[in-house]
């Protein structure tokens, strides 16, 4: 079997995030919204470093005005990513940008998306939402999001976490956001270790106390902290590509990602952004085979492994669980 014909389990992956080049430039002429400089010549999303990629991010977000616009967004990226063989995917959802963390308009937003993602079934994809808070705008708004994510807690919006620029605050300024959302039955996850270092993921364990990490990558500059992952079976959300496209790591081979698994680290692998990062998870498989010889027997336990990690209920579990297995 090809790896693309692979089937694929993808636990991180933004929803603004994996918005097709073309579809935003659709909705913003029909919206009549300037979109300037948000490109490069070739239509592809224009940035130089990370904190680019955040203002382009969150410029190209700014055409998704409605409840309407999500659900045709979330059907454009269902799609993509079923034709890619992805089986079943979390995906990060903002209050911030879906109602500005206002709940009766975040109701509505989910109510739009969820009812997208059922009709995306039939395509052969499940999608559950973790509804993440934006931490460079700070924990007072990361507070009324995380409300937001309390209020509409279930079977289907399954998880909470923290996403943006890793740097401003610290994680215990977003305790009292993840113990809101644990309340309430949440499961939690982190961005944590992609553009600060081993300190912040230490302190985000501590802190914000989530089973998965976002990235957490540059664990790996500290052995004991790699053997604490390992020991505690926290799982990470690796998202190789989006590393190299980023300028974390200068190419494939440079990636921690093959040390960390082998140090009996919990690795689990998505694409983060997609078309910002021109990846696609057959992509990833792709260069991961050829920088590292992985085979399609790893990335079928890779993919057994984020199904163990996803935050679906066991019953949802149950029923993709025969779509991984290998004769
Ligand atoms: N939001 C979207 N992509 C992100 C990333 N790679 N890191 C932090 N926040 C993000
Ligand atoms: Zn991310």
């Amino acid at each position: 079997m090809s790896l693309a014909a692979l089937p694929k389990v993808e636990l991180h992956l933004h929803l603004e995030g994996a918005a097709p080049p073309a579809f935003v430039r659709g909705l913003a002429a029909e919206k009549g919204i300037s979109v300037a400089g948000l490109f490069d010549a070739a239509g592809a999303y224009a940035f130089d470093d990370f904190w680019q990629f955040l203002r382009v991010y969150e410029a190209a977000t700014a055409v998704l005005q409605t409840p309407a616009d999500y659900a045709r967004l979330t059907t454009a990226v269902l799609e993509e990513r079923a034709a890619d063989g992805v089986i079943y995917l979390e995906a990060f959802l903002s209050p911030d940008f879906c109602g500005g963390g206002d709940l009766a308009a975040w109701r509505e937003y989910l109510a739009a998306i969820r009812e997208a993602a059922d009709a995306a079934e039939a395509g052969g994809i499940t999608l559950r939402g973790i509804v993440t808070c934006i931490r460079h705008l700070g924990p007072d708004q990361a507070r009324r999001v995380a409300l937001c994510a309390a209020e509409t807690a279930g079977d289907w919006l399954v998880g909470f976490g923290i996403a943006g620029d890793e740097r401003p605050f610290h994680p215990r300024d977003f305790a009292w956001a993840f113990d809101c959302a644990r309340e309430a039955g949440l499961r939690l996850t982190a961005h944590a270790g992609e553009w600060d270092g081993p300190a912040s993921v230490r302190a985000t364990l501590e802190h914000l106390r989530p089973e998965r990490i976002g990235h957490g990558v540059r664990a790996v500059e500290e052995p004991a902290l790699v053997a604490h992952l390992a020991e505690t079976g926290t799982v990470l959300e690796v998202c190789p590509g989006s590393n190299i496209a980023l300028g974390l790591y200068p190419d494939w081979r440079a990636h921690p990602v093959d040390r960390l698994r082998r140090a009996g680290v919990t690795v689990t692998l998505s694409t983060d952004d997609p078309p910002f990062f021109h990846t696609t998870l057959s992509a990833e498989y792709d260069r991961l085979a050829e920088a590292f010889g992985w085979e399609a027997d790893d990335f079928a336990a890779l993919n057994r492994a984020a199904l163990d990690a996803a935050f679906c209920d066991g019953a949802t579990r149950d029923r993709l669980a025969p779509r991984l297995a290998r004769d």
